[in-house]
């Protein structure tokens, strides 16, 4: 993994943090630091900071941080190496030649290119004689000619090795074809195709690269569809198909659809910015993926149970991340493919119509709501009413809630005032609620029972927060090693992590090195993130020589302390033998 020490200097001063996530994340000055949105978790308020002063971030929301190296690592989901050829590229270095390992990044390389063949040869082979049954099941539904062209739609035909042999006949090996999940191995090494007789929907990233495919059976047969499960090229819950179609749409927001056939369908009626999970139910990073370029989604959902349920889920996911949301509902036909079809040349009108009838995911929900119940009865209105009141109380804005409760009080003859007093009774006891789960939270966090990075740091609080105010010191000013180590060892610290972090950085400092250049590489991603906490926490920035003293004092002192401890809990042998030994090391 190592890449030579001065090509990655060079690479962190040629990709200045602040310029390279400013492509990312909307970022305001704060002091000397940079401030914005977490693009790791959705929030309202700002705790993604970036400090210029060393060239790293950290979130103080998600806990998660690092160099330029582990933010591109995190954000183009990238693993090390390929992470620094990114970099390297975007300021138009070389990589070197050699002196790291390369394996990974070059059996990536190889299964992207095994998708780009396998693509080909699925469309090259839908339009054979072998491949008449997809063409007429893609013509069957309504699909034209130059949309397959452009998805790259193909069929795999019923043959267990037409695409193992042909991958082979291009020079890819078995273990590439296998780790593309493009086939799989029997016990005696033989591999055979992964699908077959299934129409082809390859997904393709933003760069364009073909990172999976889903196939579909063209019978009742199950599973109706069958996905790429994940490679090292590919992350289903964190990719969406058509995403790259969507970004170049030019729209302010995404259509997001529950299948591949409901976005292929809305694109050929000309909504390019159509997108959908692969085969999974939305996740928090989707919709942090979407926030990235969009401020709207329009949920296109089915309209049977299932869908409205994946509904009601998607707003929540969607709210978090910071989207606007719109909820359609398709009025016949399961879902947006259906009702196309239905449709056929007033398609694009037709649809274009029902977004424009959307309603926002409050109005969605209240008309949930409003089905629920018969408005003439009085019971049904105050229970009605009771659950309205839980969804406005939901709203950031006090002028929309106001519109809504008018709405309400007009539709059930009960006054605004006595809803807006409901509504306050819910939100203080929803605030007292969360208060509490906050408190609880934040005890749970600083007793630091479920530390996993450094397990030991609870048990000893006084010891660990020396020690990590040291390294911080420490990291800052190199020059002041020796002064540390005539004073303290390693063993004196008392949490493992630490004494870690304490070998690795006098190491480092002592070859001459610069002590964070190559922490991305060298930690774990949870590790790193931590590391930077340490360097960026508050006690790092008041650190002087005389905290520093402080802090090899209470290293020290708790040092000793458990050797005392030790002793109130030995046996008089013990006891003995120890005095021994102290005595004699003092002579
Ligand atoms: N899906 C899947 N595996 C299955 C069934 C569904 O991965 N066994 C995923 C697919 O991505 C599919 C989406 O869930 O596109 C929606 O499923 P469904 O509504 O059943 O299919 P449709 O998209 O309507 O597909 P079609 O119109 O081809 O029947
Ligand atoms: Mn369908």
């Amino acid at each position: 993994m190592a890449l030579p020490e001065s090509f990655i200097i060079e690479i962190k001063e040629r990709n200045d943090i602040t310029d390279v996530a400013s492509s990312y994340v909307n970022l305001k000055k704060r002091g000397r630091n940079m401030v914005g949105l977490c693009p790791f978790h959705g929030e309202k308020t700002p705790s993604f900071n970036i400090y210029t002063e060393n060239g790293s971030f950290y979130c103080f929301g998600c806990g998660v941080g690092g160099d330029v190296i582990t933010f591109i690592m995190k954000i183009e989901n990238l693993d090390y190496i390929d992470a620094v050829r990114f970099l390297a590229q975007r300021c138009g270095l070389n990589m070197p030649e050699d002196g790291y390992d390369d394996s990974m990044s070059a059996l990536r390389k190889r299964i992207y290119e095994a998708n780009r063949e396998a693509a080909r040869f699925f469309y090259k082979t839908l339009y054979s004689p072998n491949g008449k049954v997809g063409l007429d099941y893609f013509h069957g539904r309504a699909l034209s000619d130059r949309t397959i062209r452009h998805f790259g739609l193909g069929y795999a035909d019923a043959n267990s090795y037409s695409l193992c042999d042909h991958l082979r006949s291009l020079g890819f090996k078995n273990n590439e074809i296998v780790a593309a999940n493009l086939a799989f191995q029997r016990d005696n090494g033989n591999i055979f195709d992964r699908f077959r007789d299934r129409v082809m929907f390859p997904i393709i990233d933003l760069r364009g690269n073909v990172i999976a495919f889903g196939g579909r059976i063209m019978t009742d047969q199950k599973p109706k569809y069958l996905n790429t499960s994940d490679t090292p090229v590919f992350k289903k819950s964190a990719n969406l198909f058509s995403l790259n179609n969507a970004k170049n749409s030019g729209e302010k927001a995404l259509i997001l659809c529950e299948g591949y056939m409901d976005v292929i369908a809305v694109n050929q009626a000309g909504f390019q910015n159509a997108v959908a999970t692969l085969g999974t139910a939305l996740t928090p990073e989707q919709a942090l993926l979407m926030k990235r370029y969009a401020d709207e989604v329009i949920i296109c959902y089915d309209s049977d149970e299932a869908g409205q349920k994946a509904t009601a889920r998607a707003i929540d996911l969607l709210r978090n991340a910071g989207l606007l949301i719109k909820v359609i509902t398709i009025p016949d036909g399961k879902d947006p493919d259906e009702f196309l079809r239905n449709r056929g040349a007033e398609g694009h009108d037709a649809f274009k119509n029902v977004i424009e009838r959307s309603g926002n995911d409050l109005e969605y929900r209240l008309e949930k709501l409003r089905r629920k119940y018969n408005l003439n009865q009085t019971e049904d209105k105050v229970a009605f009413l009771t659950e309205a009141v839980r969804i406005l109380a939901s709203i950031d804005s006090a002028i929309e809630q106001d519109v809504y409760i008018s709405k309400l009080s007009k539709e059930t003859e009960v006054s605004p005032d006595s809803i807006k007093q409901q509504m306050s009774k819910y939100q203080k006891r929803k605030r007292y609620s969360q208060r509490k789960s906050d408190f609880r939270n934040l005890q749970q966090n600083l007793s630091g029972r479920n530390d996993k990075i450094n397990p030991d740091r609870y048990k000893k609080p006084r010891a660990a927060v020396a020690e990590e105010s040291l390294l911080a010191y420490m990291i800052k000013h190199p020059d002041k090693l020796s002064l540390i180590e005539s004073q303290l060892s390693s063993e004196k610290f008392q949490t493992e992590f630490n004494r870690k972090l304490y070998i690795y950085f006098s190491d480092r400092i002592k070859n001459g090195y610069d002590p964070l250049s190559s922490v991305s590489g060298d930690f774990t991603g949870d590790e790193t993130a931590r590391i930077f906490r340490i360097v960026n926490s508050e006690f790092s920035r008041i650190a002087t020589e005389s905290t520093l003293r402080e802090n090899i004092n209470v290293i020290n002192d708790e040092y000793s302390k458990l050797k005392t401890a030790d002793m109130a809990t030995a046996s008089d042998e013990d006891i003995a033998s120890q005095l021994r030994r102290l005595r004699e090391s003092h002579q």
